[in-house]
């Protein structure tokens, strides 16, 4: 989609459909009442009809004649100042309303906000607007993409335009960086495998010079003692890859970011098989991967004056008479060894060889980002992302770029009192705890190998994708991740 932010005259301005708000009285914006006007007053006397909904995000859309705009959309934005979450709501809303038109041109920047200036407004107009414009089309002859292909960020005024144009920018990456994240997690298990990781990320890399990629295959990961990696993809007949991408927009001597994304392309348990029910669920165990080319792609985008490395550990894990066994022991490239009392904890094992592999990045910090813990969604639901950090700096940032986004998190403990239930008779560590607290124990096993770094773990295992009729992937967190980049 092609995003521009400008300065203009409602009542001049050409468009398919302009969007502008109505609050709890039916009271216009600004450029609702110029439009208003030039339409004689029809905009206000259709809306004292009451069907505009009073919840605030409601829309409603009217056709013009004889005006620039060929419609108007309508929004509910409700009493006074309203407050960010609410703004996201009716930004998210109207940009629903006008994603069947080629083009839109939205006037929201006009609406209060309790504590958010022009930038932050235009960012979210903008993400909702791209994130809107979205739709699984890659394994379907029956669906074509959305229309809205234009869309324009009004500035009430020359002086706001610098910063709604940088808002808009962001916005629109995140958005972009989001799209790319859903079409890899809702791509099928069968043609989204590790190579066709590789072949993404060796394509992004072609297309931009500030990005290379190199990828180490199933001989190199055994040369390095990947023996936890390798214990997860053997059996399978699908090739693992554990794929680095490297971003440098800034000084050389400048420490990267080292992102880790879980890219399981699909969960069948392995030996500790899954039961069948929502199996099919498991083509998204790469989300915490696609959230990472997300994220290089929002920053070839932006092209950041900083360095990123997004590391991607890709494997499939099957039932085989090569797949490992529960009992199983294997020593991992840190020289820990691991029972594998469970192999449907596959995650933490490939997690665990790259988190270690990250240290020849010379990594400032490492974020991992995984589908991890089904225990993560009966602690928190579908709406949070579970949040693990042993720098407290660092898991705020990460909170409050969520906050900024609406891509939120929430903070879990990484106490010592948990690291015990991982304590094995037959290993260093085993690869799963209790029954109890398996979100938690997971990251204690994580926060094992990532002693050296300023590390965070984010279990993305209720954020990442959506069940039920409208499944489909989401695209977190990308908004938080890029978010908390540009921050940096
Ligand atoms: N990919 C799953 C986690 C998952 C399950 C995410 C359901 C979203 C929905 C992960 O590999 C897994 O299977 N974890 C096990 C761990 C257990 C064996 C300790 C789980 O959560 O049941
Ligand atoms: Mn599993
Ligand atoms: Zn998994």
């Amino acid at each position: 989609m092609q995003f521009s932010a400008k300065v203009a005259d409602i009542s001049k301005q050409r468009s398919a459909c302009s969007i502008i708000s109505a609050d709890a009285k039916n009271n216009l914006s600004e450029s609702g009442k110029s439009l208003d006007k030039l339409t004689g007053g029809m905009i206000a006397k259709i809306l004292k009809r009451g069907d505009l909904g009073a919840k605030s995000g409601s829309t409603q859309l009217i056709n013009l004649i004889d005006v620039p705009s060929e419609r108007v959309l309508v929004v509910r934005t409700g009493k006074g100042t309203i407050s960010q979450a609410e703004f996201r709501k009716l930004a998210a809303s109207s940009a629903n309303g006008v994603k069947n038109f080629k083009e839109a041109a939205s006037y929201l920047c006009e609406v209060e906000v309790e504590g958010a200036d022009n930038r932050w407004k235009a960012q979210q107009i903008a993400m909702a607007a791209g994130l809107a414009s979205y739709r699984y089309t890659l394994s379907r002859t029956d669906a074509k993409p959305l229309p809205l292909a234009k869309f324009t960020i009004h500035a009430p005024e020359k002086k706001q335009l610098k910063a709604i144009q940088g808002g808009m920018e962001v916005g629109a990456a995140q958005a972009l960086g989001s799209n790319v994240a859903r079409d890899l997690g809702d791509l099928p298990g069968n043609i989204c495998t590790p190579n066709y990781l590789v072949a993404q990320a060796k394509a992004l890399a072609k297309k931009h010079a500030k990005l290379t990629t190199s990828v180490l295959d199933e001989k190199k990961m055994k040369a390095l003692g990947m023996g936890a990696f390798l214990s997860v993809s053997k059996g399978s007949d699908e090739p693992p890859a554990l794929i680095a991408m490297n971003y440098k927009g800034g000084k050389a001597s400048e420490k990267p970011v080292v992102l880790v994304g879980k890219g399981i392309t699909f969960d069948s348990g392995g030996i500790s098989i899954k039961p069948g029910q929502a199996m099919d669920e498991m083509k998204y165990d790469m989300g915490g991967a696609a959230s990472v080319f997300g994220v290089m792609n929002a920053l070839v985008e932006l092209q950041p004056s900083i360095n990123v490395v997004g590391l991607v550990a890709a494997a499939e894990n099957m039932p085989s008479g090569r797949a490992s066994k529960p009992g199983d022991v294997v020593t991992s490239m840190s020289g820990k060894t691991i029972e594998i009392l469970n192999t449907d904890a596959e995650g933490r094992l490939v997690l665990c060889d790259t988190i270690t592999y990250a240290a020849k990045f010379k990594p400032s910090a490492v974020i991992d980002i995984a589908t991890l813990t089904g225990a993560c969604v009966i602690a928190l639901g579908h709406h949070a992302t579970g949040l693990y950090a042993n720098n407290e700096e660092l898991a705020k940032s990460l909170l409050q770029a969520g906050e900024t986004t609406g891509d939120r998190a929430w903070q879990m403990p990484l106490w010592d009192e948990y690291q015990s239930s991982l304590d094995s008779n037959f290993a260093d560590v085993q690869n799963i705890g209790g029954r109890e607290a398996g979100s938690v124990t997971a990251a204690c096993f994580l926060a094992r190998f990532a002693k050296d770094y300023k590390w965070a773990h984010m279990d993305i295992a209720g954020s990442a994708w959506k069940s039920g009729a409208q499944k489909g992937a989401t695209g977190r967190p990308v908004p938080l991740l890029v978010e908390y980049l540009l921050g940096k």
